[in-house]
């Protein structure tokens, strides 16, 4: 069956690694992924956009920049991009479409090729775990705007009290029931679409959803142009004022940097995994990058002339988008109309970003247990639902659980995958295909001629990006730096 062939061997029975030889470790005339394979590179930039485009470009890039200071929060972000995730969104999409496979067999077959310890697949076991990790708050959350997708239709925030608006948060957070049934349902979805298989499930999904964000967002930006607050939210977003930088506030946007491209847990190498052969890498990663980019700006353009308008505050943190934007929404002339497209934005935004948080888990299950895609999803999808209710009971009934580091459970979650799990499979990352990979197999998948942008490409993976990321760690694990 050839589905058995294209998979590694030694996965199958441990006992047969001697019957991957020199031969098969080389993945030069691999072409296909027993997954299939996106229908054109366009289905690629799009679904790779929705996986970045998600609740880190709408809630929290908007609520972080508000709480660091505006324009040099967003320079130092926009640096980070530059030069350090994106080199590292380039290798993900690269070490997928040479290995052909989930990230756990891909890292395998990669590392096999270059002649290095299957160890390497460590990389994709962490990031399969960190998916599920992730997914299962990131499902919880999206659920807040399912939730509140009806209550902006129906007018839930007239008058725009904002302690009106904030009983209505807590009436929420603290129903576990209700939020158990918006992360059923929004689990329920991610697991349909995904169980439909590549072309028929998660390609169509984004196909449709990604241009319809597009339109919402570009609408909401027009809005917020004819605010006579659009200036201050501009100058808010651009104008850096350098005494707000300080040695966190570059290491949050550093780690912001590699939540909003989803880079560090494999959900970008399995995306890249299904890319045809003749799409360039180069180029599609600069689509995605560039439009992840501009969406999280022009979030920033939609949302804070609003907030201005209406007298309210940019740095209320995690509650910007829950807390303050409905307080602008119920006070202003269409505010039914706007808060509903917004809702629906973020929604669609964390929908096609869930898609992609489940992918490599449900490959790689599809692959080890020759079963069929929608089994895979429904199990995979179980277990991260099971996981959720962690973080639906850490906002209500285990609120006061906080069994390492003060942090809830909910916390907890986030801080050991953001802040943890993603710098460091995006530090391996950048170490193995910068320092491992033979330099010929690297440059084959790249198909560059470019004399120049590759050395500078590869000397940004070899020495800048896993600095970059060592720092966050440190920070992270909360070692003094000693920076100012
Ligand atoms: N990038 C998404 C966002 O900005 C979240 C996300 C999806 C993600 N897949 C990921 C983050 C993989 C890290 C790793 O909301």
């Amino acid at each position: 069956r050839v589905r058995m062939i294209t998979l590694p061997a030694e996965q199958r029975s441990p006992g047969k690694t001697g019957s991957v030889g020199a031969a098969s470790a080389d993945l030069t005339t691999q072409s296909g992924s027993i997954h299939g394979l996106w229908s054109n590179r366009w289905a690629f930039v799009l679904a790779a956009t929705g996986s970045a485009v998600g609740l880190g470009n709408i809630w929290k890039f908007p609520y972080m920049t508000g709480q660091n200071g505006g324009g040099a929060f967003v320079l130092v972000y926009l640096i980070c991009i530059v030069f350090i995730t994106l080199p590292i969104l380039m290798a993900e999409v690269l070490l997928g479409r040479r290995g052909r496979r989930s990230p756990i067999f891909a890292m395998a077959a990669v590392a096999r090729e270059a002649g290095c310890s299957v160890l390497w697949s460590l990389i994709g076991w962490m990031g399969v775990v960190a998916g599920f990790l992730i997914l299962s708050y990131y499902s919880v959350i999206a659920g807040w705007t399912l939730a509140y997708v009806p209550r902006a239709a129906t007018g839930a925030f007239a008058g725009g009290e904002g302690p009106a608006i904030a009983a209505l948060f807590d009436e929420l957070l603290a129903s576990p029931g209700w939020l158990t049934l918006w992360h059923t349902l929004f689990m329920v979805s991610t697991v349909f679409v995904v169980g439909r298989g590549l072309q028929a499930g998660i390609e169509r999904a984004v196909t449709w959803l990604m241009p319809g964000l597009f339109i919402i967002l570009l609408g909401l930006v027009a809005y917020a142009a004819t605010l006579p607050s659009f200036a201050q939210g501009v100058d808010f977003l651009f104008t850096p004022d350098f005494s707000k930088l300080n040695a966190e506030v570059v290491l949050k946007a550093l780690g912001q940097a590699f939540f909003t491209l989803s880079l560090g847990m494999g959900a970008i190498m399995v995306y890249g995994a299904y890319l045809p052969e003749e799409s360039s890498i180069t180029r599609t990663s600069l689509t995605v990058c560039a439009a992840d980019t501009t969406v999280a700006l022009l979030a920033g353009l939609a949302i804070f002339p609003l907030v201005f308008a209406h007298g309210l505050m940019p740095g209320e943190g995690p509650g910007l988008i829950f807390l303050t934007l409905p307080a602008a929404f119920g006070q202003m002339p269409g505010g039914v109309v706007i808060g509903t497209l917004f809702f629906v934005l973020l929604l669609v935004a964390a929908f096609t970003s869930a898609l992609s948080l489940i992918e490599p888990a449900v490959a790689w299950g599809v692959e080890r247990f020759d079963t069929s895609r929608a089994k895979a999803a429904a199990v995979c999808g179980l277990l991260a639902w099971l996981l959720g209710l962690a973080t639906v009971f850490s906002f209500n009934l285990a609120e006061n659980y906080k069994p390492i580091g003060g942090m809830t459970l909910f916390e907890l979650l986030d801080y050991l995958t953001s802040n943890i799990m993603l710098p460091a499979g995006g530090a391996l990352i950048a170490v193995f295909v910068a320092w491992f990979m033979r330099d010929e197999h690297r440059r084959a998948e790249l198909r560059t001629g470019a004399a120049v942008l590759y050395p500078v490409w590869l000397w940004l993976l070899r020495i800048v990006a896993p600095v970059g990321v060592a720092l966050v760690f440190l920070q992270a694990i909360g070692v003094d730096l000693g920076l100012p």
